[in-house]
């Protein structure tokens, strides 16, 4: 979603603020623009195309200055139009703003009757007009742009994150955060802010992650943040980990291909605590672990999207292998559904970016009803979901930049595995013999997934005749059916095309009514328990003419035939298996795209992170 960039240094700070747009471009936006400070004069540009954009507008007016505010917009307040892009203006002062502020309404109204005229539908104009109201009139030692911004704040309802310039104070930017992501990069004599780290890395690898409530003052030679009581705090700093390499598309033409492809190494970075070890241990989720897991009866996944499909996988494993009672919840219906707490239950969130609204708000909605027990598996060190749980599992599966996640599932499902064994052993459903018949399982993963990646020549052929459709239907059993629901997502999220999931034997109840030959059918068929009962709901399918594509095992006896299309999956790999068998799912989404001219890594109306409810 909306992404901020802020910077104070000697010299021209444009080319800063919009190599940090063009790294936030994945997060998703339909207009940008840039404020900066030109001598004593606030100077302003937007547009609603890409940052590509913004910038032959920056070089086509000369637009620089020492200190500066730049945003992506994804519309949430108002159309995605030049005159409701960021940054906002009041007077002097210029705002840009990412996540909703809740009382707009009724400050509108107030600040009206003050005398201030809105231009815009957003949300955000009232913040630029609230700091410029509580600065009163410029820089005193009683009225700063801190203490405004401070002020302002604390009169806002909802989340935020801001960064706020003034013409007249030239010596700092102040960016305040509460509920939206939002760190600070120290450099030497220049100093940055900005949504995420990617957005810093050609500038700095020095951050500071902000709290929720913190206000800070950024200056050339520092800065200093006051928390939510007005607190002067000190908040670590670290050395980010990432590389411009790990955001770079290198070989590859889109950053969802590059991340697919990237699987079998994100699965090895993720499992290598595991690599050389003959056991498991509760440790590998935290120092507290082992009490934890000891105290729990049951385990409440909460998630949104492919990371709700994960956990959806998961439950087969933990009920299935740990004998643990397991509920998975979609985020943003738990966090407004009267529910009865566990204390002892494990509360596990899954995210990719641990930045998801509704994740965050349902892990701290359960919380408040008295759970105890928590755990967080995200791929974003430092993110807030991983701050605000218990226990923490960090996946490796190094930045992740297309809008559709792929390789952030698939390592979140080996930590899943993992999860069950160390569950499953605790409980004492593990021998020691099972227990490295899993290890070796988890070691093979890799290999197994580079291998399933050369099915891409026979998925690509797929492809290209589903992307002449208009729908699509997906069939799974048992633990397989969430990874058909994955497959669905995909294919919509990037390729546009309408797709549903269906667990194959639900298809009989209503489902099978759509069935024609117009309609592709994509069933996951491993060599399991169920694959008769699946054989029997894919007789249906094709004998109301519904082409089949099915995503076999070697030994699961099914023939291709007129109407009937079989990929053979190259290796196996037990019960993780759903793992392997979400590859080829993968590929035909971004073939399918691809084929339909789509923008594969930033798909319309959607964003990476989904900073708001
Ligand atoms: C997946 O392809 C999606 N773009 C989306 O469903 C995503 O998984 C969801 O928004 C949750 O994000 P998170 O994992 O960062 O919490």
């Amino acid at each position: 979603m909306c992404g901020i960039v802020g910077a104070i240094a000697k010299r021209n700070t444009v080319p800063i603020l919009l190599e940090g747009l063009k790294r936030l471009e994945y997060r998703g936006y339909d207009s940008a623009g840039l404020a900066v400070v030109d001598g004593g004069a606030l100077r302003r540009i937007r547009s609603t195309g890409r940052v590509a954009e913004l910038e032959k507008f920056a070089q086509a007016d000369a637009v620089s200055g020492a200190l500066g505010i730049a945003h992506t917009r994804w519309a949430t307040h108002g159309a995605p139009e030049e005159r409701n892009a960021h940054p906002h203006v009041s007077g002097g002062v210029s705002v840009v703003h990412n996540g909703i502020i809740e009382n707009h309404d009724a400050m509108r109204e107030r600040l009206r009757a003050k005398g201030y005229a809105f231009v815009s539908d957003t949300d955000t104009e009232v913040i630029a007009h609230l700091v410029h109201s509580n600065l009163q009139g410029g820089r005193s030692a009683e009225h700063t742009l801190f203490d405004a911004v401070k002020k302002s704040v604390a009169e806002l309802i909802g989340a935020y994150a801001i960064a706020v310039v003034s013409e007249s104070d030239k010596s700092c930017f102040i960016v305040a955060r509460h509920g939206a992501p939002l760190l600070l990069g120290l450099g030497d004599g220049e100093n940055f802010a900005a949504s995420d780290t990617s957005a810093l890395i050609q500038v700095t690898q020095r951050v500071v992650y902000l709290e929720d409530g913190d206000v800070a003052e950024i200056t050339l030679g520092g800065h200093t943040i006051c928390d939510a009581r007005g607190n002067t705090v000190a908040r670590p700093v670290f050395v980010s980990q990432l590389t411009a390499g790990a955001v770079e598309l290198g070989p590859y033409s889109h950053y969802m291909q590059k991340e697919i492809f990237e699987q079998p190494m994100a699965v090895a970075n993720t499992l290598e605590m595991v690599t050389n070890a003959h056991s498991v241990a509760p440790q590998l989720f935290g120092a507290d672990a082992e009490e934890v897991f000891r105290d729990i009866d049951s385990v409440l996944i909460l998630a949104c999207g492919t990371s709700f499909h994960a956990g959806m996988v998961a439950r087969y494993w933990l009920e299935g292998f740990a004998g643990i009672p397991c509920n998975v919840e979609i985020a943003s219906e738990y966090r407004y559904r009267d529910s009865v707490p566990d204390p002892k239950a494990l509360v596990i969130t899954i995210s990719q970016s641990g930045e998801t609204a509704d994740t965050l708000a349902a892990l701290q909605h359960a919380k408040a009803i008295g759970h105890r027990h928590s755990l967080s598996i995200c791929n974003v060190p430092e993110s807030a979901l991983l701050r605000a749980s218990g226990l923490r599992f960090l996946t490796r599966a190094g930045p992740e930049i297309g809008v559709a996640s792929t390789k952030a599932f698939t390592t979140q499902l080996a930590v899943l595995a993992l999860l069950t064994m160390v569950l499953a052993k605790l409980r004492g459903r593990l021998s020691a013999e099972g227990e490295g018949d899993l290890l070796d399982s988890l070691r093979h993963l890799p290999t197994a997934l580079a291998s399933v990646l050369q099915v891409e020549p026979l998925v690509k052929v797929w492809a290209e005749k589903f992307a002449g459709r208009h729908h699509a239907l997906f069939l799974g059993r048992g633990i397989h059916y969430p990874i058909a629901m994955e497959g669905a997502l995909k294919l919509k999220e990037i390729s546009y095309i309408h797709a549903e999931a269906y667990a194959a034997g639900e298809l009989k109840h209503g489902p099978l009514a759509l069935v024609d030959e117009h309609m592709p059918v994509v069933a996951i068929a491993p060599n399991d328990a169920l694959i008769e009962k699946l054989k029997s709901n894919l007789q249906e399918v094709r004998a109301r003419g519904g082409e089949l594509h099915v995503l076999a095992d070697q030994d699961t006896r099914m023939t291709a035939s007129d109407g009937v299309h079989v990929i053979r999956m190259p290796d196996h790999a037990g019960i993780l298996s759903p793992i392997l068998h979400t590859i080829p799912l993968q590929l035909l989404a971004y073939h399918a795209a691809l084929q339909r001219g789509n923008d594969v890594d930033k798909p319309r109306n959607l964003a990476k992170s989904v900073t708001v409810e």
